[in-house]
């Protein structure tokens, strides 16, 4: 049997959307109620997280397989797994944000910087040699400049409609970011051949929703 961890939301509406142009039995996903803990006809069984519990439970061997946005993988310091497939969902971009401002002010002081993703935004600004002071947040990190806590945000943008609604700007792109298939590294021995099922599977279904 195959165990695999979704994170819960987004990511889970649209792997299972996948799940089933894969030909996978995906009604018992769908018709869950409050269950954390499922088991499909394909003899899959599945469990809904979040996305960093995604990543503790492969860590642990719970799963052989995670569902979890790229951004979580980057911001993680866990590099025990094998990423196997861009699911080509959940597409948005890390980006800097700010008041259109921002770009011509001068600071004659450390910039303030908010975010959820800490290790992204200090990584960021070493690449350009800024010594930025950098906040944590954990959600609606556009607050931060809104508030007048900080001077820009780094985060994820989508539509960009939560930043355009806040007068917010994007400053600069930092990376892609997509739903990713991750797998335990211990699984991928034990289990190889309904591992790449799965994978091949998928990725065809991915390839006919582009066709
Ligand atoms: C994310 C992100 C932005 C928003 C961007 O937040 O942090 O706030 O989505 O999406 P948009 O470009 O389509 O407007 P999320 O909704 O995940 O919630 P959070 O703010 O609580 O993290």
């Amino acid at each position: 049997m195959l165990k695999i961890a979704i994170t819960k939301g987004r990511i889970e509406k649209k792997f299972c959307e996948l799940l089933k142009v894969a030909g996978y039995d995906v009604d018992p996903i769908l018709n869950k109620d409050r269950e954390l803990q499922i088991k499909t006809k394909d003899d899959i069984e599945v469990i809904f997280a979040k996305s960093n519990d995604v990543l503790t439970f492969l860590e642990h061997g719970i799963v052989d397989i995670g569902i979890v946005g790229k951004d979580t993988l980057i911001e993680s310091n866990f590099l025990d797994y094998y990423e196997l497939l861009d699911l080509e969902t959940g597409k948005c971009k890390f980006c800097l944000a700010a008041y259109p401002s921002y770009r011509t002010k001068t600071f004659n002081r450390r910039k303030r910087i908010a975010t959820k993703y800490p290790k992204v935004a200090r990584q960021f600004f070493e690449g350009k040699q800024e010594n930025v002071e950098i906040i944590k947040l954990e959600g609606s990190v556009e607050l931060g400049p809104v508030v007048g806590m900080t001077d820009a945000i780094v985060d994820i943008v989508e539509t960009g409609s939560t930043l355009k609604a806040n007068g917010l700007e994007i400053v600069e792109e930092i990376c892609d970011i997509s739903t990713r298939l991750i797998v335990n590294r211990v699984s991928i021995k034990f289990k190889n051949k309904e591992i790449y099922k799965m994978v091949d599977d998928l990725d065809r279904a991915i390839k006919s929703i582009k066709e």
